[in-house]
């Protein structure tokens, strides 16, 4: 399964594998390396450094710990390229090839398909090591015969191999720009990221940072690429070789996460370099208020520590006055407001996408999500009254977004309607439930911007700035939280910027009890759940179903139905009970439910049409299976 999938995502990329002139690291040949590079393995899975070759070596084993390659280096560790050209390729071959090779106790380090368009011929790729622990290394003539002779049994066809290619982090430094190819080394392995960059869930500047460069200090501080997901798999998938020279990984950097918090152990935690944890279903409907040691957490990077008394907001840009402020300023200064709002994360939901094809990002249960009662300052009025931003000047500057950047590295922006809006409620928040913001949630000052996506609500605020343009950087502008149709799988020829960044989110809600599995031998089922909506719309209506939506049951709304309207920024909690009919009585049948807004806009059913690239805004039909037990 695991190589099905491999090969799936090689094919779907569609991507050309480039590789330097076999292990020309530090090499004196002085031949540039864009003269090794290989074409497009779908179209040729020769290189250029084999093409190179003597022909008589084209079917022939070639030492693992020697290059033949002009310019080669002698630092190979030893690995081998095999390449097993098939006249007639088959379904499950590639299966039927490495179930030989691992007989042969070969180990494969990664395998890729590359077929030829309107032929039937194929190029199965192999990277291969002698296996064992202490046998590591590239195969010796006598293996590789045998593991030739086992192969080309299986269909007609060559195969040939050639040394894993070794660079050193001086030949990886020549590769920073999309002509010459994109090149990063992560611990003892080269790679080339040159298709991949504009697809970077992180942003483009951002990995573009590491070009050229080892990404291991980088990721020691965005630890969500080794922690979970599929960050090392895409990486392995783009490996072209082996460094030379690997950073020593035994001195002991010290560790950005050192100093976060220490956390409530309820939360269920996807990472924790950086912490991302959700508010688990059994406590989410305790209290209408989520208690802070328990509020979901979604961070980017390590939480920074700010002494409140050094503490200085810096409110600038155009048509503003620039002011600075401290946290005094902002308390006696200004009325102390109180909004209490919901936060979502827009990837809230995103496991279930995930079930569909695997997205990139936290594959969160529906915990992403929590509500507290902020205190602090009305930003429209720190705007206009402090900094000067009338509408006038608004006009006049031509002010469209208000940005806000975090003193751990976050930016994000909203529109001036939404910032100055009198009945927008957005919030400079320093206080969480009638406590200090915590650090964890962004002391000594956060934005609070009810009613949108958690992204846009940046903790640990440094600045706020009047602008013509949105925020920059991948939060914003990036792929990170922008929507894409159900087909599109890579973003070659997508300009993402262009796409609007998300902002109000669609109408959501869960159940919450009963948990799924949950058995019951009660002739009606108590069903209760949360149901909460963006942009300030309130929850009208919740429905349940257990008949798979061919009736249903109306809620009782509860804590939070009494929302003002169009500010109603905090969820609905709502419970049904449900009668069993004989149909279902000793069955299993799921729960679904489906809230209604004020715009009456409702959950779409089914999650496939939903399917997106970055798997956000999961609001289908939440659907919970039980069992009846008579
Ligand atoms: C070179 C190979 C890289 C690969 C294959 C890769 C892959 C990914 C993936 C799959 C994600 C989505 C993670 C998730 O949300 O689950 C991601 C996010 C991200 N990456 Fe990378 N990345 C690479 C390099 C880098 C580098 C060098 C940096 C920093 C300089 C970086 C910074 C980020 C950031 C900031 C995010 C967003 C994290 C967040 O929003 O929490 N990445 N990357």
């Amino acid at each position: 399964m695991a190589m099905a999938g491999r090969l799936g995502r090689w094919l779907r990329a569609g991507r050309a594998s480039r590789c330097g002139s076999g292990g020309a690291s530090g090499s004196s040949s002085g031949k540039s390396s864009e003269q090794g590079w290989r074409r497009p393995l779908r179209h040729s899975a020769r290189p250029a450094c084999a093409a190179a070759l003597p022909a008589v070596l084209a079917c022939q084993y070639l030492d693992g710990r020697r290059s033949y390659c002009e310019g080669g280096s002698s630092s190979s560790r030893g690995s081998s390229i095999i390449r097993f050209r098939v006249d007639v390729d088959r379904p499950g071959l590639l299966s039927e090839a490495t179930e030989v090779l691992k007989k042969q106790q070969v180990n494969i380090r990664d395998a890729r398909i590359s077929t030829e368009e309107g032929s039937k011929r194929a190029t199965h790729i192999y990277f291969v090591e002698e296996s064992g622990e202490t046998a590591r290394g590239g195969l010796s003539e006598e293996r590789l015969a045998e593991v030739r002779a086992a192969l080309t049994q299986l269909a007609s066809g060559s195969c040939e191999a050639e040394p894993w290619p070794v660079f050193s982090s001086e030949e990886v430094a020549k590769h920073q720009t999309p002509s010459n190819g994109i090149w990063v080394s992560y611990k003892d392995g080269v790679y080339d990221i040159t298709d991949f960059v504009q697809n970077h869930p992180g942003g483009k500047d951002k990995i573009m940072l590491a070009a050229g460069k080892a990404i291991d200090p980088f990721w020691r501080i965005y630890q969500q690429h080794t922690g979970r997901g599929n960050a090392l798999e895409l990486l392995e998938s783009m490996r072209i070789g082996d460094l030379s020279d690997p950073p020593d990984t035994t001195r002991t950097a010290s560790d950005p996460y050192d100093s976060d918090p220490e956390r409530h152990p309820g939360l269920i935690f996807h990472n924790n370099k950086p912490c991302n944890a959700e508010l688990p279903s059994e406590l989410m409907m305790d209290s209408w208020l989520t208690p802070n040691p328990v509020w979901f957490i979604r961070h980017h990077h390590p939480v920074p520590e700010v002494n409140p008394e050094d503490f200085r907001l810096c409110i600038e840009g155009v048509g503003t006055k620039a002011v600075t402020l401290c946290l005094e300023d902002l308390k006696k200064r200004f009325l102390k407001r109180e909004v209490v709002a919901t936060l979502q994360c827009g990837g809230n939901r995103r496991s279930e996408l995930d079930q569909i094809e695997k997205t990139s990002g936290i594959p969160w249960g529906f915990g992403a999500m929590s509500t507290a009662q902020w205190g602090g300052v009305y930003l429209r009025e720190v705007l206009q009254h402090c900094a000067g931003l009338s509408h006038e000047n608004v006009e006049a500057f031509d002010v469209k977004h208000v940005i806000f950047k975090g003193m751990d590295g976050m930016e994000a922006s909203i529109p001036i309607e939404k910032a100055l809006s009198p009945y927008g409620d957005v919030l400079l928040a320093y206080e969480m439930n009638g406590e200090a913001l915590p650090n964890e949630h962004g002391a000594p000052v956060r934005v609070i911007v009810p009613g949108v996506v958690g992204v846009r609500n940046v903790k640990w605020l440094g600045r706020v700035v009047a602008s013509t343009e949105e925020a920059e950087g991948p939060w914003q502008r990036g792929l990170a939280y922008k929507g894409f149709s159900p087909m599109v799988k890579e973003l070659q020829g997508i300009d993402v910027e262009k796409i609007p960044s998300m902002h109000e989110l669609p109408v959501q809600s869960a159940i919450v009890s009963p948990k799924p599995g949950s058995v019951t031998e009660l002739d009606d089922l108590e069903v209760k759940g949360f149901a909460w909506s963006g942009g300030g719309r309130g929850i009208v209506r919740v429905d349940v179903s257990i008949d798979e939506g061919k009736t249903w049951i109306t809620a009782e709304l509860a804590d939070g139905k009494d929302q003002c309207y169009n500010r109603a920024w905090a969820w609905t909690f709502w419970e049904a009970s449900v009668p069993v009919p004989a149909e279902l009585q000793g069955k299993e049948f799921t729960v679904l439910c489906r809230a209604v807004d004020s715009a009456y806009s409702t959950q779409p059913e089914r999650p496939e049409p939903l399917w997106n690239l970055r798997g956000l805004n999961c609001n289908c039909w939440h659907r919970v299976p039980v069992r009846h037990q008579e």
